[in-house]
């Protein structure tokens, strides 16, 4: 479960600031962590004893949270038992929520509203809930004396990119990538015919997340003289298979 060991990371977007509103806060998490939406008006006034909701923009459910003066609702029922407030931090002029077990499907835009500030004031959060499943190899056979190579990651979001390196580093010639689109998943397949051995990695990237995972594999042949023998019987060897993930942030 160490990829959902909080890959939280809060970017301030410039550029993204609307009028005299603050600007929209990045959040990104692994599904199935928890995401805070953070929410602070400048004042730091106690909050205890005001108003703030929490919408989800362009959603038909959109009510995500509701607080009263110490009554809280939560709005539509894909929210209920998931979203509370921080108790201890209303005084401190913090209206942040924590979504629990967070899905794709949560990930949005989310306002923060205190419609009795004058000015009234607003927050803009962006979340994006990330799935970043270990890519695999999932064929490793020679045809002649070439070597064939496929990896496939299954139901990513969002859609990755992926390609095969050498133990190099240098990124290797692939045939076009088939996605496969179900829900809001993306598996991704891609495949490669290379002519030499080495240690090779499909590696899969998600820009948008900042979040890079690959699998490894080492492919040996049995040489002669330096020799690929191609007439008899060539034998991959698996010297081992690793996945690693890796968080770039
Ligand atoms: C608001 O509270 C949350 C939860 O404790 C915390 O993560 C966040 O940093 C706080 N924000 C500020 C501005 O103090």
């Amino acid at each position: 479960m160490a990829l959902t060991a909080l890959t939280l990371l809060l970017l301030l977007l410039p550029g993204s600031t609307r009028g005299d509103e603050p600007g929209v806060v990045q959040v990104v998490v692994q599904e199935d962590s928890d995401a805070i939406l953070p929410c602070s008006p400048s004042t730091k006034e106690n909050l205890e004893l005001k108003a703030f909701n929490w919408i989800k923009e362009n959603d038909s459910q959109r009510d995500v949270f509701l607080y009263q003066s110490g009554v809280t609702s939560t709005g539509a029922e894909k929210f209920r038992g998931r979203v509370s407030y921080f108790t201890d931090e209303l005084k401190n002029g913090n209206a942040s929520i924590i979504i629990i077990n967070a899905t794709i499907e949560d990930s949005g835009n989310y306002i923060c509203v205190f419609p009795q500030l004058v000015p009234e004031e607003r927050f803009h959060v962006e979340l994006v809930v990330g799935a970043s499943p270990k890519p695999y190899f999932n064929q490793v056979n020679f045809r002649g004396n070439r070597l064939h190579l496929q990896c496939v990651v299954r139901g990513a979001f969002p859609k990755p990119e992926v390609e095969f390196q050498d133990s190099a580093g240098n990124v290797l010639p692939a045939e076009e990538p088939k996605v496969l689109e179900s829900g809001q998943r993306y598996t991704v397949t891609l495949s490669t015919t290379l002519t030499k051995t080495d240690r090779f990695r499909c590696v899969s990237k998600q820009k948008e997340i900042h979040h890079e995972t690959f699998a490894e594999i080492n492919v040996g042949v049995g040489e002669k003289n330096g020799k690929v023998d191609n007439r008899g019987s060539l034998v991959a060897v698996f010297l081992g298979v690793f996945s690693l993930a890796a968080v770039l942030a």
